[in-house]
Parts: C-alpha cells; structure tokens; sequence
C-alpha cells in the first residue's frame, strides 16, 4: 500500500489520420514528452482534495457521490474517480495536486494527459493493479463523453497510454490493433506552433462532424465508414459527401505516411501533411481564419508540410522542418516518446 504516488500522462501529437478515430479509421499520432504529472496521497476522511498547481486553483467534494456539474479540469477528477468506481476499481480518500509543462486547450491533449495521469496514480495509489491500459483509453474516454460533454474518440488515450519512444502508432481503430512504426526522422523535425485561437471540443463543432459522420453511416447502411467506398461518398446530399470523402481519403494517408517512413521519405511525409491540412479546410471544414494564417506564415518560412492537429478548430499546427531549416518563433519540438507510467512510489 503506498501513501503517496506520481503519475506522469503525456501528451499526443497525431502525425496524420484526423477524425478517423470515430469511425473505425486509422491514424499515425505519438506520444510526446509534455504531460501532465498528478501527486496523489491518502488523506483521511472521505473527501477528495485536488488542487491545480499551475492554475492556483482547488476542488473538494466527497469521494462517495462527486456532485456534477463542474466545468474545466475538475469535470475531469470528479469524472475518473466516478468511473474507476464504477467499473469496479477502489479509490481512496487523497490530496491530488495536479502540474503540467503542456498548454491546456490547443489540440496537444492536455485531457488525455490528465486522465490517464489521474487514472494510474489513483489506481496506484488504491494498491491494486490499474485496469489493463485498453480498458483504461476507454474508461477516460468515458469521463470525455459523459463528464465533459467531447463526443470523442479513442485516439488522445490509446497514443498517450501506448506512446513509445522513437516510434510513431499506427493505430487500426476496428481492431484496436496498435503497430509501433519507427520514426527517426534524421535530421527533419516536427514542431508544434499555437495558432493563438483557444480550442474546446465540447464547444467547437467537432460534436456536429461527429453527428454528421453517423449520419452519413445510416444514410448509407454500414456498420462503419471504414466500409465505405470513394463512390458512396457521391451518392450523400451535401455537406455528407465531403465528410465521408476526407475520412476515405485520410485512411489512405495514412497508409501512405507509414510507406514514406519506413522508405525514409519525408519530402513525401510533408506532402502528405499538406494533404491532411486541405482536406480538413476543404471537405471536413474545421479550420479557422488564425489557423489558416498560422498555416501560411509557416509556408513563408518554407516549412516542408504543416496542418492543423486534433479535433481542428484553432489550438495548434504541427510542422515538419527540413534539415538546417529554423524553427518558426514560439514553435515546440516535439518527439515520440514513451506512454502514461508511474514515476515515483512511497510507502509510509
Ligand atoms: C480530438 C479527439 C480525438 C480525435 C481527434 C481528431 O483530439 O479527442 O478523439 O477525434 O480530435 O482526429
């Protein structure tokens, strides 16, 4: 039994494969070396006390019955120590005290981040095993749906739980089959760079892209998008046809990224991320006027490829630079590195 443990939940950057996850599609996204870090130890008493480090901020609400309700950072540790009890896993009286060295709100994750850190220290810290880490993606991404109202996907969890150093996901989201796919990308780089424009899935239309990619599924009668073709894309009224036609045509990139990195061609890779960024503005129309300007200004300074990353809707572009090239003012380099772990353990 320990009396106080941290956990360490990174962050995700996706290389390509967006709006898939929902609709048993692929992507290639990594988890990066930013996170969120979650102090946990047992208090007496009943009561869970979190604090926000970064924010000076603080919640308290009782273990047994968390009241509903809270915005922000608290929907999600009321959330988790709701779901882990529901699914059956104790949670202990604690003083949680929350820090992290990633920007909240610009599509790097930060939920993700918070979740699965809040996840294994409270599991940790139980004394018992943490649930297996798919079951855990998919308890967090309960708290996501029910807790703070983002109809998402598994992708944020599955790259923040699974990260691996010096490798890249290739995750099927039918099978859940998960591939590390080698990324050392020589002397090329990936930033990230801030739009400015603040970015929530629960208040952004990524709710209505998901509603309309269902849509599109019962108009069609499959099971999924994935089995869908290029031509019943045609058959769907507008604005249908579009969605349906990029999460086709992002699948098929995403294969592609994975050819190119394996043949070591990243002339190709940023190709592909252009591609990635068109199709989001163009056909799955989730861009933003400070995104496309973001986006141009990283063209100007001759950036091999960049898009927009996440749900869209501002938060951050990802960049690939080419050997010798300069990274663009405020830009974060970011790298695969390894998934959600423990970091330190203290018995009494
Ligand atoms: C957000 C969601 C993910 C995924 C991406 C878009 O990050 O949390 O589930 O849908 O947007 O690819």
């Amino acid at each position: 039994m320990f009396e106080r443990v941290v956990a360490f939940g990174p962050g995700r950057v996706n290389v390509i494969g967006e709006h898939t996850d929902y609709n048993d599609g692929l992507s290639l996204p990594f988890a990066i070396e930013q996170g969120v870090r979650v102090s946990a130890a047992r208090e007496s008493g009943g009561e869970i006390v979190a604090c926000a480090l970064d924010r000076g901020e603080q919640d308290r609400f009782a273990l047994a019955d968390p009241p509903r309700g809270a915005g922000g950072w608290r929907a999600f540790v009321r959330g988790m120590v709701v779901e882990l009890r529901a699914a059956g896993h104790p949670v202990p009286a604690a003083r949680l005290e929350i820090s992290a060295d990633l920007p909240a709100g610009v599509g790097l994750s930060s939920s993700a981040a918070l979740e699965v850190a809040l996840g294994l220290a409270l599991s940790a810290l139980a004394g018992v095993p943490a649930p297996d880490r798919m079951a855990l993606a998919r308890l967090c991404s309960r708290v996501e749906r029910e807790w703070v109202g983002a109809q998402t996907g598994l992708l944020d969890q599955l790259a923040s739980l699974f990260g691996q150093a010096e490798a890249a996901l290739r995750i099927d989201f039918r099978s859940l089959a998960i591939e590390p796919v080698p990324f050392q990308l020589g002397g090329w780089r990936l930033v990230t760079v801030d739009s400015c424009e603040p970015h929530e899935l629960s208040s952004s239309g990524y709710n209505e892209r998901r509603a309309e990619c269902e849509r599109a599924r019962v108009l069609l009668g499959l099971d999924s998008l994935r089995d869908a073709a290029p031509r019943d894309a045609a058959r769907l009224p507008a604005p249908l046809d579009r969605r349906v036609r990029h999460v086709l045509e992002e699948n098929d990139r995403v294969e592609q990224a994975v050819a190119a990195l394996s043949a070591g061609d990243y002339v190709q890779l940023g190709c592909l991320i252009d591609a990635s960024h068109a199709s989001l503005r163009d056909l799955y129309e989730c861009s933003t006027e400070a995104v496309e300007d973001t986006r141009a200004r990283l063209q100007r300074a001759g950036v091999a490829g960049a898009r927009m990353v996440g749900g869209g809707f501002g938060g951050q572009l990802l960049a690939l630079l080419a050997p010798g090239a300069a990274a663009p003012p405020g830009a974060l380099a970011v790298c695969p590195a390894a998934g959600g772990r423990l970091l330190e353990t203290c018995r009494r």
